[in-house]
């Protein structure tokens, strides 16, 4: 394993979630988690009393997250294979206090970003979080569906879709296994009048 990884899953990763808000007892989602740089952190923030749910649509990057966990005795990881065309997060509607979208939604077309923040609208708590680091925009490695965006579209979109913005960070994270910096946006759901 890598140095900046193994610092990562050790320690940098979880001040990295601290820091952006989550704590212990936190239900968490990773979605497009991957093979959990983000998924691992969180399970030891939250420890025993909280728990994360990991969705991808990669099963053997989830196979690969499993094994982290068995190795670093974590049992609060519940994992979730999905089908790329599945928009439905398959978890009861307020059930979730923050929800991570790290890296991945360059791979979604804009309907189906529209859908996922819907589903993520459904599933989070009032006052939940909805954390995102939205790479490979049009000036950082621009990539896919964010080629054409930069982040003030990025946080239009979302802000439109019922949440505000709370605060911005820029960070050092990991990105692909290696140390890099990003701005990672916090949202929270906002309450709809009836
Ligand atoms: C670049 S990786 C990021 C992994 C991790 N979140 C990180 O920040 O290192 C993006 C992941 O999102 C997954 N993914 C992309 N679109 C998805 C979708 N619609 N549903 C579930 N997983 C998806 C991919 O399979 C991949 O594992």
């Amino acid at each position: 394993m890598e140095i900046a990884v193994k610092e990562w899953l050790n320690e940098e990763g979880e001040i990295f979630l601290e820091n952006i808000g989550i704590k212990k007892g936190d239900v968490i989602l990773d979605f497009g988690c991957g093979d959990g740089p983000y998924t691992i952190p969180a399970a030891k923030v939250v420890r025993k009393e909280g728990k994360v749910y990991a969705i991808d649509k990669d099963i053997e990057s989830m196979h690969k997250l499993m094994e982290i966990a068995k190795t670093k005795g974590l049992k609060n990881i519940i994992p979730i294979h999905t089908k790329s065309e599945e928009s439905k997060i398959n978890l009861d509607s307020e059930s979730i206090d923050a929800v991570l979208l790290y890296d991945v939604l360059h791979y979604m077309e804009n309907l189906e970003r529209k859908k996922i923040y819907e589903e993520i609208y459904r599933i989070l708590k009032t006052g939940g979080i909805l954390s995102v680091y939205p790479k490979h925009r049009k000036s950082d490695e621009p990539l896919w569906s964010l080629s054409d965006m930069e982040l003030d579209d990025v946080i239009e979109e979302i802000s439109s879709r019922h949440f505000y913005l709370q605060r911005k960070f820029y960070k050092k994270l990991l990105h692909n296994g290696n140390y890099n910096t990003g701005y990672i946006l916090n949202f929270r759901k906002s309450v709809l009048n009836k």
